[in-house]
């Protein structure tokens, strides 16, 4: 038999571990929660920047840190024979799926840094790919939404992205009650590691330890801990004195009371003048100071927080990176900002009854479903629907033959169309007519044919 002939197997694929399909409804979720993102940024002043989904690998080995470096998918091209066989050799491939946004945006200022005005304000709403094990709230590919703030010094930069964050989240319907803002500052968990005997060289690995310690086992976290010197209880007591007292001094803000010199002397300045900047900017009753926050990435420096909804993983993290757009070849500039990922967030709006199609499709409903109820009106349709398209109205018809508009107007309804337009005999007549009914309230009136641009747009404005 001709192999032309011979019907081939079907082969079903599913997608890789941890990804996601976005269906419609799945994608105009997606862009419902990237349109406030989107719109939150630009009302706070950043601008949308966006980088290469794949990267050299090194620009991640770099200062990143081990924990994201383990998570990283390698890319090659497989086209190369010398880099093939170096792969082959056991060497790791030269680029990577971005795990993360920062070192993109550090390379993208470096390279730019004298010709970019001051500050430099920029949002991004890359994809990410981290080879972690899939579970709630944590996939292999995501969206993450990224604020940062480069070129201020002072803590109201921080407050400004805190600010942003808390501002879309506010927009997506979430209130304080349940959420907090856990701020920390690595410059005080230093300290702290100082005093508890750790030397200088093993300061990276003990931040790494405390961004793990909920994770390991007691016997672990004690072996490690005696391994660098640090006497975990020494550690503690060397905070918790200093996390009360910010915590005294957001409590003092939230109730309009000054701060007082007690709360100042204790805690470091940054914290306090952090705490001082929530408090002009009315987000300090969204945060509480919580040493125990250290971050997985080793670029941070002072600041760092993340956002945290009970019962579920960090919505957003983040902090101020001021040594590592230098360490990419560019000038000095302090920096901070945030990433905040669409997983966790979507599982919380969800939860909380705050994605019903009256949230996300709001934009995308059509404005009329247009209707033929007789065959000389549907010679009519297609003129109709352009004309509407061509005023930028958002139009579909049905593709079936029946001209029963009982069964017409309920796959208007099932396109979640605001208005059925119905085109009958009247539209032969002069002048021609046509039925409008509003999906929403039930009411149906005749109109010219020339009216309906005109109440299609009333009715958009009723929104
Ligand atoms: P990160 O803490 O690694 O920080 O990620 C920030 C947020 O991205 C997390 O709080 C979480 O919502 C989301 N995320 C991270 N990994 C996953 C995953 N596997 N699946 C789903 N969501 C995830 C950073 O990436 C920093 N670069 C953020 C930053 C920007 N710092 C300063 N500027």
């Amino acid at each position: 038999m001709a192999s032309g002939s011979q019907k081939s197997q079907p082969v079903k694929f599913q997608a890789p571990k941890g990804t996601r399909d976005f269906y419609p409804d799945q994608m105009a979720v997606r862009r419902y929660i990237e349109g406030v993102w989107r719109k939150t940024s630009i009302n706070h002043g950043f601008d949308e920047v966006e980088g290469p989904m794949f990267e050299h690998l090194d620009l991640y080995t770099h200062k990143s840190g081990p924990g994201i470096v383990s998570e990283i998918f390698q890319v090659f091209s497989g086209k190369d024979e010398e880099e093939l066989a170096k792969i082959r050799g056991g060497a790791a491939a030269p680029y990577a799926l971005r795990p993360e946004f920062t070192p993109t945006l550090a390379r993208m200022v470096a390279s730019k840094a004298a010709e970019l005005p001051r500050p430099i304000k920029w949002f991004a709403i890359p994809q990410h790919f981290r080879a972690e094990r899939p579970q709630r709230g944590r996939l292999r590919e995501f969206v993450q939404w990224n604020v940062d703030f480069i070129g201020e010094e002072s803590q109201r930069a921080d407050a400004e992205v805190i600010a942003t964050a808390i501002r879309a989240l506010e927009r997506l319907g979430l209130e304080s009650k349940g959420i907090t803002v856990k701020i920390s500052n690595r410059d005080v968990i230093d300290d702290a590691l100082r005093s508890a005997g750790v030397q200088t060289e093993n300061i990276a690995a003990a931040m790494e330890l405390l961004d793990k310690v909920e994770k390991l086992d007691r016997a672990e976290v004690q072996r490690r801990s005696q391994n660098m010197g640090l006497d975990i209880t020494r550690f503690k007591d060397a905070i918790a004195l200093k996390q009360t007292s910010a915590n005294e001094a957001i409590a003092a803000l939230e109730q309009a009371r000054p701060l007082s010199v007690a709360n100042g002397s204790l805690i470091d300045n940054q914290v306090i003048s952090l705490i001082s900047e929530l408090g002009a900017s009315g987000i300090v009753h969204w945060c509480e100071v919580d040493f125990s926050i250290v971050r997985g990435l080793a670029y941070y420096t002072g600041t760092v927080f993340e956002i945290i909804a009970e019962g579920e993983r960090a919505v957003a993290g983040g902090g101020r990176y001021d040594k590592l757009i230098e360490s990419f070849g560019g000038p000095s500039l302090p920096a901070c900002g945030f990433g905040m990922g669409d997983v966790v967030l979507g599982n919380l709006l969800h939860d909380k009854g705050l994605l019903s199609e009256e949230h996300y499709l709001q934009d995308l409903r059509p404005d009329a479903f247009v209707i033929a109820a007789d065959d000389e009106a549907a010679k009519h349709l297609p003129r109709i629907v352009a004309d509407l398209r061509k005023q930028n109205f958002h139009v579909r018809h049905s593709y079936k033959t029946t001209r029963n508009v009982g069964k017409l107007l309920g796959d208007a309804s099932k396109s979640r169309a605001r208005n059925a337009v119905i085109l009958g005999k009247e539209l032969a007549e002069n002048p021609p007519g046509i039925v409008i009914k509003n999906l929403q309230s039930g009411e149906q009136k005749e109109l010219p044919l020339s009216s309906l641009p005109e109440e299609l747009r009333i009715v958009q404005q009723q929104r």
